[in-house]
């Protein structure tokens, strides 16, 4: 049932203030001021050596995100890698590792694969997934839901949001656990995640604006997406979800890599949409914004109220959002990324629940 929605995509996209709400109660006790474990879940983060984790798609892109987490708050070393490529690199791994695997639908065929090498040699499965009763699931030594509820848009959307919440609570859990973070950091962490959906719900305020957008961006042939750190991934994540429901190509790069290649493509035809809340890294996505600005591009500004001032670009093509800790930025920036994708593709009238040649669970490699 879409509700009031045009399709299962707008209805997903607004839910997520609720299902991420709801995830997060499962994975925080705010009177505590701590992550916790979901009922059922036991694991151990303190003596892990290493986190292997492997999915695809936009879940790779939410496990991409996490390997900052993990990296940052727990010290946890992360290794991650598409499961259609884990499946066969013979990854050495030894015990004392925890493999996570991460899916939607719990039956993507490569993700599986991935669990079963890591089965066979002997680790610890982890598994986020939005169906409990799915194989991953049913498979995994711990699950650790999204409480996404059912997505039926092919585009994942709330799933994603839901994978990052999960990974974002495990990651401050397992920072606890591996005594490196003091209760004080943890407190303010949980705090800052627990904003999540209030956060949610003024970034989907910025709608109407860019429904507007849609028809120029809709012109272009080809699309950059660029961004630092923790919204990198994002702008994976941003340029997939433009390929696949309007067809309009995209890449997503790291704003840093641009001058090693991709800025030869600077022209004003080719849209740049820049990720780049007023962050620790800020600085440094805004000098890269700069070198595609003096060499003609266009520029679609995905910040916030200082990082819109500082930029030094006008007011035209900016979306601010508001100011938010840094752990919130890729959960709450993904929301407009993802409604960029959606108005340009039912301006170009694709069909943007089940955009050509796609599935919702892909169960063959
Ligand atoms: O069900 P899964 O999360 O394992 O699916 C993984 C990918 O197939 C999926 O995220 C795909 O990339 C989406 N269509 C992206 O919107």
């Amino acid at each position: 049932d879409k509700g009031n929605y045009r399709h299962y995509m707008a209805k997903e996209i607004h839910e997520q203030p609720e299902v991420i709400g709801h995830t997060l109660s499962r994975y925080l006790d705010l009177g505590a001021k701590k992550a916790k474990l979901p009922d059922g879940a036991a694991i151990d983060f303190s003596k892990l050596t290493r986190l292997v984790i492997s999915a695809c798609g936009t879940a790779f892109y939410a496990g991409l995100i996490g390997k900052y987490w993990f990296e940052r708050y727990a010290r946890l070393p992360v290794e991650i890698d598409i499961a259609s490529e884990f499946r066969y690199r013979e990854l050495p791994v030894s015990e004392g590792e925890l493999a996570l695997f991460i899916s939607q639908s719990g039956e993507t065929a490569d993700t599986l694969a991935s669990l079963r090498y890591c089965r066979q040699h002997g680790l610890t499965i982890g598994a986020v997934v939005n169906v409990p009763e799915s194989t991953i699931a049913r498979e995994a030594d711990v699950v650790f839901p999204t409480i996404a509820g059912p997505e039926i848009g092919v585009a994942s959307t709330k799933a994603f949001t839901c994978q990052l919440a999960v990974l974002a609570s495990l990651a401050i859990l397992a920072g606890r656990q591996r005594g490196h973070l003091s209760d004080a950091q943890e407190a303010e962490l949980v705090g800052a995640l627990a904003e999540a959906p209030g956060r949610a719900v003024q970034a989907l305020k910025l709608e109407a604006q860019i429904e507007r957008l849609a028809p120029s961006l809709a012109r272009a042939k080809d699309l950059l997406y660029l961004g630092r750190s923790t919204n990198y991934p994002l702008a994976l994540e941003g340029a997939l979800k433009l390929k696949e429901l309007s067809y309009i190509h995209a890449e997503g790069y790291a704003a840093g890599e641009l001058k090693h290649g991709p800025i030869a493509l600077i022209e004003e035809n080719i849209p740049v949409i820049v990720i780049a809340p007023h962050d620790s890294i800020y600085e440094k996505t805004v000098s890269n914004m700069q070198e595609v600005a003096a060499r003609g591009g266009r520029i679609l500004l995905v910040t916030d109220d200082k990082g819109g001032e500082a930029s030094g670009l006008g007011h035209k093509d900016r979306i601010v959002l508001p100011e938010m800790p840094e752990i919130l930025s890729p959960i709450v920036y993904a929301i407009p990324i993802q409604l960029i994708a959606y108005h340009t593709a039912v301006f170009m009238g694709t069909d943007v629940d089940q955009p050509r040649n796609l599935a919702k669970s892909v169960t063959v490699e």
